[in-house]
């Protein structure tokens, strides 16, 4: 199926899609964007997505015109009109365009696009038999720096480079520490450890992404009777669990059964892991439809 691109209010083939060579988020990453699934012709979780998307608007001061409901409105639209039954929103804001990272100096009409696409980060067999993940020595950027609840285009050059240290060495992940050596979150997804009927997630002052499926499964966890806490945890936490798992809107529910070659646990996807996939997997369904 031919890819469409709805970009500054036309929709154009993915192909032909262009912004100007001197975009403020291809000059300096100063944009930011969202990553949304459709499941089953509805759109997931639609309003958290666009949420966190306008609230890093206001935080970075961008000067978006279009409103949250009309946006809304017209990606519903624009699935509509790819008819993708099961895809991907990319989401994407950009400053403006000029070149000069000063603000005051650039054209400060935002570049909106919503591009919709597929994306299957990992073959079924990872979610089979669990990813193995690695430690990197990169750490997440400060709170201080940039607020990690930024999904901002720029802080993901730290994350690529983490994800290739996890290439490296053949691993499917890499488990990011904030700076004072805290577990904050993997690449592109949340974590999870599971002790018993308790399930431990790193608090948000960790330095974390606060993922729109790290808040499902929260819920569908405590729904299905398990006790959920998010605390402060270190890489002895990890070695320490039964269980473990990643959560992202690509990488949907994902078992993690090795940290740095060692086992988690019985190094093989455990029960409540299945267990809150198959709800997360029940829960994809109750999108927004088009
Ligand atoms: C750094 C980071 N952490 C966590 C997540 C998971 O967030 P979500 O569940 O909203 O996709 C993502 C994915 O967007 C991410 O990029």
């Amino acid at each position: 199926m031919a890819r469409i691109v709805w970009l500054n209010g036309e929709i154009v083939p993915l192909e032909s899609a262009k912004v100007s060579a001197a975009d403020h988020a291809h000059l300096y990453g100063d944009g930011l964007f969202e990553g949304i699934r459709i499941y089953n012709s509805k759109v997931f979780r639609l309003d958290e997505h666009l949420d966190r998307f306008y609230h890093g608007i206001h935080y970075l001061g961008f000067e978006m015109k279009i409103t949250q409901p009309e946006l809304r409105k017209t990606i519903l639209e624009v699935c509509k009109q790819a008819g993708e039954v099961n895809g991907y929103i990319r989401l994407n804001i950009t400053r403006g365009t000029g070149l000069g990272l000063d603000p005051k100096n650039i054209d400060r009409t935002p570049n909106v696009m919503i591009m919709i696409n597929t994306l299957a980060l990992y073959g079924p067999e990872a979610y089979k038999k669990g990813l193995e993940v690695v430690t990197s020595s990169i750490r997440v950027i400060p709170p201080d720096a940039l607020d990690p609840r930024v999904k901002c285009i720029g802080r993901y050059a730290s994350n690529i480079l983490a994800k290739n240290e996890a290439n490296r060495v053949g691993a499917g992940e890499a488990l990011m520490l904030n700076a004072q050596g805290q577990i904050a979150e993997c690449t592109g997804d949340n974590i999870f450890l599971i002790n018993g009927r308790k399930i431990r997630t790193p608090h948000p002052s960790c330095g974390i992404l606060k993922g729109v499926t790290r808040d499902t499964v929260i819920d569908i966890a405590r729904k299905a009777g398990y006790e959920v806490v998010e605390e402060v945890l270190t890489p002895f936490d990890i070695h320490t669990v039964d269980e473990a798992f990643l959560t992202g809107t690509a990488a949907e529910v994902i078992p993690m059964v090795m940290l740095d070659n060692r086992k988690i646990g019985c190094g093989v996807p455990g029960p409540v892991t299945e267990e809150i996939m198959q709800l997360y997997r029940e829960e994809t369904q109750n999108g927004v439809p088009f």
